[in-house]
């Protein structure tokens, strides 16, 4: 059976941009940034950006362009019958759990979006902290809109990768980058919005530990959706001509574009009002709606549009990611099973979704919902972002720089001789020994060895 790919190398950026750029860009990387001292954050997490998520992604392309297949099956073919398809089921697990809590968010963003077309996010800041707390505690809303935001994503899925993954990304990713503009700008021209700019731009390092440049390697890990085999199976829909290394440059440059703009979008608004940059899921869901609120109260009907803009622009963003993850399992089922596209996105969709309900539930109506001390929504976010992530990442990079055959590694790399060929030693360099190093690094931080 041939197997469909994207259409246009615009298709492959942009989808692959999508995965990127998502709740971790416009609420993760701000409230990072905040805690660990603005700009001398963002200068690290760009190092990190270079010396990990570059590498990384051609690694992960590499795998999957090569073996044209999903990924268990890509790391299987590529590695003679030892047991590395373990990398690839691994990845599917991580997705597919991720994709069970990412989705609760990315509920809470479409109530949001309701809620602010409704006009129900007025009010004093007492009232817009209930708000949240009686609308995620809920039994029954959070729960419906987790399944419903899952389902929109199978809908995407289902239809293929032309016609679903890439005509959504062209569609969405552009219209993201315009409200993102709209929002940045409007964030900036209010009164005092340049303190917010500074803290961005201005680096101050005294405020850097030694916990900041691990804490930048994760963010820049979760953000690229690195470890997770996720872009391993894009890849696999890659044309033999695509330039990998060009490709990998063009989406990291796109996602940390966002995340800045991100930053710059949220921190004018923040102080113009002289709120902290508050962390978690308070500061999209709390702290936001009453700046909107406070910062255009001379022009209400301003505040109104900016933050259903805000609440769009939450959901596109989270939709193209929750593609990504949705399509490694279904690309999988399909393949491995031998069962149709959409038969098996609907499995994916069950076992997301029920997930889905789980971790809901356990953030609201279910508080007794735990594992290990934690509620299962947090657990699932510590597991994948704390341990498999990381895992999956390592498992990439010694794989491609140890195992694989030299020569399909350079052939892939410069298409045949033909492009990349300056940079190959100082990538094969990077992914046999400072990449796998980095990532241990994390791993132990995380761990809380080191
Ligand atoms: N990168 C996305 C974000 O920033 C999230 C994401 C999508 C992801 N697919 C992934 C994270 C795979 C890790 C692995 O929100």
């Amino acid at each position: 059976m041939k197997r469909s790919g994207f259409g246009s190398t615009l298709g492959i950026v942009l989808a692959t941009a999508g995965s990127a750029v998502g709740l971790g860009n416009v609420w993760r990387f701000p409230y990072m940034a905040g805690e660990n001292g603005g700009a001398a954050f963002v200068v690290i997490y760009m190092g990190c950006i270079l010396l990990l998520g570059v590498p990384g992604m051609v690694s992960e392309f590499i795998v999957g362009r090569h073996a044209q297949a999903n990924a268990p099956r890509a790391y299987d073919k590529l590695s003679g019958g030892r047991p590395w398809r373990l990398v690839g089921y691994l990845g599917i697990f991580t997705s597919t759990v991720i994709l069970g809590f990412y989705a609760v968010v990315a509920g809470w963003c479409l109530q949001y979006l309701f809620a602010s077309m409704a006009g129900q996010l007025n009010g004093d800041a007492a009232y817009v902290k209930d708000y949240f707390a009686t609308f995620s505690s809920s039994s029954v809303k959070p729960v419906v809109l987790g399944v419903v935001f899952i389902l929109i994503t199978h809908l995407v899925v289902a239809r293929g990768i032309r016609k679903g993954i890439e005509q959504t990304s062209k569609l969405l990713m552009p219209v993201l980058f315009v409200l993102l503009l709209l929002l940045v700008v409007a964030s900036c021209l209010l009164p005092g919005a340049m303190r917010g700019v500074e803290f961005l731009l201005r680096p101050d390092f005294s405020e850097v530990t030694s916990g900041t440049f691990l804490d930048a390697l994760g963010q820049a890990f979760f953000s690229v959706s690195l470890g997770a085999a996720v872009l391993c199976t894009y890849a696999s829909y890659f044309s033999k001509t695509t330039n990998l290394v060009k490709s990998s440059v063009q989406i990291v440059l796109i996602d940390t574009l966002v995340a800045v703009l991100s930053g710059l979008m949220i921190f004018p608004a923040a102080f113009s009002v002289g709120v902290q940059p508050d962390s978690g899921p308070s500061l999209i869901f709390i702290t936001l709606p009453n700046v909107f609120q406070q910062a255009f109260a001379a022009m209400p009907a301003v505040g109104y549009v900016v933050s259903i803009m805000f609440y769009v622009l939450l959901v596109f963003a989270a939709l193209t990611s929750t593609i990504s993850m949705h399509e490694i399992g279904t690309a999988f089922f399909t393949e491995e099973l031998h069962m149709s596209r959409s038969r098996s996105a609907w499995l994916v969709t069950a076992v997301a979704s029920l997930l889905c309900v789980i971790c809901a539930l356990s953030v609201g109506a279910m508080p007794d919902l735990q594992l290990m001390g934690l509620s299962v929504m947090d657990f699932c976010d510590l597991l994948t972002a704390n341990a498999l992530l990381p895992v999956g990442g390592l498992m990439a990079c010694l794989f491609v720089g140890w195992f694989v055959p030299r020569q399909v590694v350079a052939d892939e790399f410069t298409n045949q001789g033909t492009v990349n060929r300056r940079f190959y030693r100082a990538y094969l360099f990077a992914v046999r020994y400072v990449c796998p190093l980095l990532i241990l690094a994390i791993f132990l931080h995380q761990l809380g060895v080191l």
